[in-house]
């Protein structure tokens, strides 16, 4: 099994890279971003509980995002993999990850870590918020998204680094260019 954790902050490409990384190697895309929207939209407890959280830019609870992600990792047992974009995002969500799948005889095979600066994911934001109808694509709920990605989430990074599971991949040029990083990446835990 090949599964992935795709990283960074918000608007480094995780959603983007996640599209062809699943059109080259057929993994499973779970982004619990696109879960909690999907809730949001059905008016689920689940997403009315979100919703508030998330268009602050705030982070919502581990044990609500835990219980999403597990079912839908269950709903979809002949996977080859699965691609993990948005999660996790605390060092606790990583060790539940951790656990969840050495149950089921498995493990996070590399982490990326896209890199972007931090102007660029601004402009990038504020230009997908154009059209994207996202009600955190504002520059103030961008900030906060920001800062609580330096805060809660950037800690992910060093449970990855120290398990060896890390590779840090450039997005500040083309979807193409990061793409082409990512595959090398990849082929070297094929
Ligand atoms: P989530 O949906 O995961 O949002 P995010 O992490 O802020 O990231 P984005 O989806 O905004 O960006 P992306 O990295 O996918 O970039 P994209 O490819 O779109 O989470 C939203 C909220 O849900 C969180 O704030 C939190 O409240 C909650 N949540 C989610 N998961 C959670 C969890 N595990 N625990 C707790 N709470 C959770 O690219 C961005 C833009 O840039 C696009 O327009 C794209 O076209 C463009 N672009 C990409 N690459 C390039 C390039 N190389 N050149 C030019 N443009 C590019
Ligand atoms: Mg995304």
């Amino acid at each position: 099994m090949l599964n992935i954790v795709i990283f960074g902050a918000p608007g480094s490409g995780k959603g983007t890279q996640s599209d062809f990384i699943v059109e080259k190697y057929g993994l499973t895309h779970l982004s619990t971003g696109d879960l909690l929207r999907a809730e949001i939209k059905a008016q689920s407890a689940i997403g009315k509980k979100a919703q508030v959280l998330i268009d602050a830019g705030n982070l919502v609870p581990d044990s609500l995002i835990i219980e999403l992600l597990e079912k839908k990792i269950l709903e979809t047992p002949d996977s080859p993999g699965f691609i993990f974009d948005g999660f996790p995002r605390t060092v606790a969500q990583a060790e539940v990850l951790d656990s969840f799948l050495k149950e089921h005889q498995t493990k996070v095979s590399i982490m990326l870590n896209l890199h972007v600066d931090e102007q660029t994911l601004i402009d990038r934001l504020l230009n997908r918020g154009k059209t994207s109808g996202r009600a955190d694509d504002n520059l103030e709920t961008i900030q906060k998204r920001l800062n609580v990605y330096k805060t809660k989430t950037l800690p992910v990074l060093d449970y990855y680094r120290s398990s060896d599971r890390a590779t840090t991949v450039d997005n500040n040029s083309t979807v193409e260019a990061c793409f082409e990083h990512i595959v090398q990446a990849i082929q070297t835990v094929k």
